[in-house]
């Protein structure tokens, strides 16, 4: 690439409300790493979304601090990477308040992860669980988002953040870039261990259900182990081996080795000898970013000044397509 040609831009983010696991290391975050070199890449800790389940607050500042650690844990430079907390860069809850008027209530209330958080929260449907994916859309549409790397899961946010930026651009002229969403062939939904036609979320009451990024060696282990599976005892990729098939894939997503190599490397083999190659090279996977965030959590006056530095950048950006968008509006400018 020719150093003056502008890199694309990509935005993507974490809610700090957990661990992240093996699902948003291989589903999202491997993106993003991968991602860092070629683009001019913004990463950010969505904690103004975690606050729709209502965090305890030392959780939540803890939890951010976590969450900053690992993306920096998992090779993100944040010299050559903005990473940074969205809270810190005040231009999101502004923009996101804009777009809630750009968008219908019918539009919003379609979105499936509103329908299943109320489902699941009956106690706690807030309006900020309802505007959550306008401010989504504020975050990807301050940077100018040429791609968005995430998991299939949050996909229809993508669509809904396109129609929001479509619209606006239409009544105003060109002032948002239309995101494209970038979904991992492989990885992209990465399933429960223990309940394998749902996704792995790191929010699941059943430990046993997902692997966190922080496991030790024996409990990834044994976490595999106990994986459901079926009883053919047959490795290979079909409709309805829901448990297989995630095993499989996670195997080729750390591996690099796609399902008929696979296929032939299990050829005759039982689970057993497939669960333990899938639980070492999970292990191989996840032991370096462990160790690289331990080392990382121990330094906080060193992630402080990553993240004031980060938001700063961030704002410089972020700041410019707000401005752009508020004069398009029409707010009296000073
Ligand atoms: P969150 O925090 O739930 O998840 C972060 C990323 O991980 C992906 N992911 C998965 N991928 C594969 N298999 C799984 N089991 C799995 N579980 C989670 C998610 O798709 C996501 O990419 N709303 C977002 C955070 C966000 C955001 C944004 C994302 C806020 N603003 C702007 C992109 C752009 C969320 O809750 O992700």
């Amino acid at each position: 690439m020719e150093t003056n040609e502008k890199k694309q831009v990509v935005l993507s983010a974490i809610q700090p409300t957990g661990t992240p696991t093996l699902g948003n290391y291989l589903g999202a975050l491997k993106n993003w790493k991968n991602m860092a070199d070629d683009y001019e890449c913004y990463y950010a800790v969505a904690d103004l979304h975690s606050i729709t389940v209502r965090p305890e607050p030392a959780q939540l500042r803890r939890k951010t601090l976590e969450m900053y650690a690992f993306l920096l844990a998992i090779g993100l430079d944040p010299e050559k990477n903005t990473v940074f907390v969205q809270s810190h860069v005040s231009a999101h809850a502004q923009l996101g308040w804009i777009l809630n008027c750009y968008t219908q209530f019918g539009e919003a209330a379609r979105m499936t992860q509103f329908k299943d958080k109320s489902e699941k929260h009956p106690e706690n449907v807030n309006v900020g669980l309802f505007a959550y994916p306008m401010l989504m859309a504020a975050d990807i549409l301050l940077y100018q988002a040429n791609y968005v790397p995430i998991g299939v899961d949050q996909k229809q946010h993508l669509e809904i953040t396109r129609n929001i930026a479509d619209r606006f651009n239409g009544l105003y002229g060109e002032t948002f870039t239309l995101p494209e969403p970038f979904i991992g062939k492989t990885g992209a939904k990465i399933m429960s261990l223990q309940e394998p036609t749902k996704k792995m979320s790191k929010s699941d009451t059943n430990v046993k259900a997902f692997i966190s990024v922080l496991d030790d060696t024996d409990t990834i282990v044994h976490k595999i182990k106990s994986a459901v599976t079926d009883s053919e005892a047959r490795v290979h990729y079909a409709q309805g081996k829901d448990g297989v098939n995630n095993l499989m894939t996670i195997y080729s997503c750390c591996t690099g080795k796609d399902f008929a190599e696979i296929e032939k490397e299990f050829d005759g083999k039982g689970y057993g000898d497939f669960k333990a190659a899938v639980a070492q090279a999970v292990v191989a996977e996840l032991a370096p970013v462990r160790d690289e965030f331990n080392r990382l959590i121990a330094d906080k006056s060193y992630l402080n000044a990553c993240m004031e530095a980060g938001a700063q950048k961030a704002a410089r950006v972020a700041n410019r397509t707000l401005r752009k968008a508020m004069k398009r509006v029409g707010f009296y400018q000073l």
